[in-house]
């Protein structure tokens, strides 16, 4: 007989809810769970995505009660979440609520973590199954995996679950990842780490698969054949904002590139994965990303800035270097741009350029394939200027679509060609809106479902590739060149412009 479709626990249509299990959350003070964490989880529970006896318990170096944690939760959702306030949602989420005060070294703290576990799994049923989420400095994830394990907080017994979940940065070069990785392995099975990158979470990232593989017009020329070259852009208006001690010596590649540009370049560039499971998929980024090729100039192919004063949305703003907390003489990026090559046979000549910067000029993260030249130019005589390359645009925000670029015939009586677009906007062809990228990771932590969180040889290999172009950086600070002064509200410094104009090539102006 047929299996009924609609029973499929594999079909990936049907909404996914999550059995019994709770969420201890360490950082709860901090801009991440505040602004994200806490919101999608009322955003879960708005959507009846989570189990009727959800379990949120905070771990910080806090005096607070269970009601003052709830207080903190409830400032937060009212203040970030997506969908409406809905006071019997709360109500019932915040029946699950519970605090734990204490410093991560503190063992009576992890006890009583322990008991408070104990009795959620009594009180309201979470069946044993928990996940630690370490919104925290990567500094401290080793004394908190080791109370985790000392205190059998790791360890699930018969069918429950035990899970751990990291936020970037993971690591601050291949050593330190390697470390961190080791911390965490020592603790968790491979199977019950999972590493947080948000631009997985994406709507419009994870529809690059959907383009590239549930389609067959774009695969075919998907290809050096066809691609001349592929930019990714994620660009910021914002500046550092409050993150002084956080970006300080992090710096633009290492917050962005090391982790959303190169996932989101390996989902670009990745052969068809077998199925659509974790195993299969992180086989095919990872294959990616051990094919990477750094050319061997790479004064020429990167390129580096930090915002000047000047003015963004009709403000007067500071320079990178005057901001609060910010030393003068910092060397940290604002801006990175780099050159990679994927060798393959897919992708041999095809250059791969990555630019991210804060103060730019517009909010934009988009992927851009831009295609090779008409071997013949038939209608060269009366082409404009304008004319350029056909380009498949991903929008991956704000206005999440595609545009398709491509030359058309300017009515007339001459044969005037001129560039147009094709869109299609998330906007105008779907009602549904799409979660935050929050909700999406949270939820598939609780239903134990990785193909969306990075595997540590993936970070390891991303640091690989990074290394090198940081170690350059660093040996040209000590020569004195450091990173270039770019105007805020601009496309970046010169250098980047340089980086393409050597390969007779130009940046896109989103
Ligand atoms: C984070 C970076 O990972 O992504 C931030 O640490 C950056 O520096 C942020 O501002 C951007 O995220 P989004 O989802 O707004 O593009």
């Amino acid at each position: 007989m047929a299996s009924n479709p609609l029973r499929d626990p594999q079909d990936r249509r049907l909404p996914r809810i999550a059995g019994p299990c709770g969420l201890v959350l360490f950082g709860v003070t901090g801009d991440l769970s505040r602004k994200k964490v806490m919101p999608a989880i009322y955003d879960l529970a708005n959507r009846g995505l989570l189990p009727p006896g959800f379990s949120l318990t905070g771990f910080a170096r806090r005096d607070w009660a269970d009601e003052d944690f709830a207080q903190v939760v409830h400032d937060a959702v009212k203040e970030h979440s997506r969908t409406p306030f809905r006071e019997e949602v709360w109500d019932q989420l915040a029946e699950g609520f519970r605090f734990v005060p204490g410093e991560f070294d503190d063992d009576v703290a992890f006890e009583q973590l322990r008991h408070t576990i104990e009795e959620l799994d009594v009180s309201r049923g979470t069946g044993g199954n928990h996940a630690f989420y370490l919104a925290i400095p990567p500094a401290f994830f080793g004394d908190v995996v080791g109370q985790l394990k000392e205190h059998g907080l790791a360890d699930a017994a018969g069918d429950s679950w035990r899970r751990v979940v990291v936020e970037k940065p993971f690591g601050h070069d291949l050593r330190s990842a390697r470390e961190l990785n080791g911390i965490l392995d020592g603790v968790f099975p491979d199977g019950s780490i999972f590493r947080i990158d948000h631009y997985l979470g994406k709507e419009t990232v994870q529809n690059i698969l959907a383009l590239r593989f549930a389609n067959t017009m774009f695969e075919p020329i998907w290809n050096a054949n066809y691609v001349d070259h592929v930019q990714i852009t994620m660009a910021e208006d914002v500046g550092i904002g409050g993150r002084a001690g956080y970006y300080d010596g992090i710096g633009a590649a290492r917050d962005v590139i090391q982790n959303h540009l190169l996932q989101l370049m390996s989902l670009v560039a990745m052969e068809e994965p077998t199925t659509f499971d974790a195993q299969a998929l992180r086989i095919e980024k990872q294959k990616v990303l051990s094919s990477v090729r750094l050319p061997s100039d790479l004064g020429a192919t990167t390129a580096r800035g930090q915002y000047a004063a000047g003015w963004a949305g009709g403000e007067k703003v500071p320079g990178f270097l005057q901001e609060e907390g910010i030393s003068a003489t910092s060397t940290t990026e604002t801006f990175a741009a780099v050159t990679l090559h994927v060798d393959t046979r897919r992708w041999a000549g095809v250059p791969f350029y990555l630019r991210t910067g804060k103060r730019l000029g517009r909010r934009v993260t988009e992927v851009a394939v831009v295609f090779k030249r008409a071997p013949h130019q038939l209608f060269n005589p009366t082409a404009t200027e304008e004319l350029t390359q056909n380009a498949l645009v991903i929008r991956v925000q704000p206005d999440e679509g595609m545009t398709v670029r491509f030359g058309s015939k300017v009515p007339g009586t001459a044969m005037e060609i001129r560039d147009v677009n094709m869109d299609f906007a998330y906007g105008g062809s779907f009602t549904e809106a799409s979660p935050e990228a929050y909700e999406r990771l949270i939820l598939d932590v609780l239903l134990g479902d990785p193909p969306l969180f990075p595997r540590h040889e993936e970070v390891e290999l991303s640091w690989q590739i990074l290394d090198p172009i940081l170690d350059f950086w660093a040996k040209q600070d000590k020569r004195g060149a450091g990173p270039e002064q770019y105007p805020s509200g601009g496309w970046g410094p010169g250098s980047a412009e340089a980086m393409l104009a050597r390969d007779g090539r130009t940046w896109r102006r989103p």
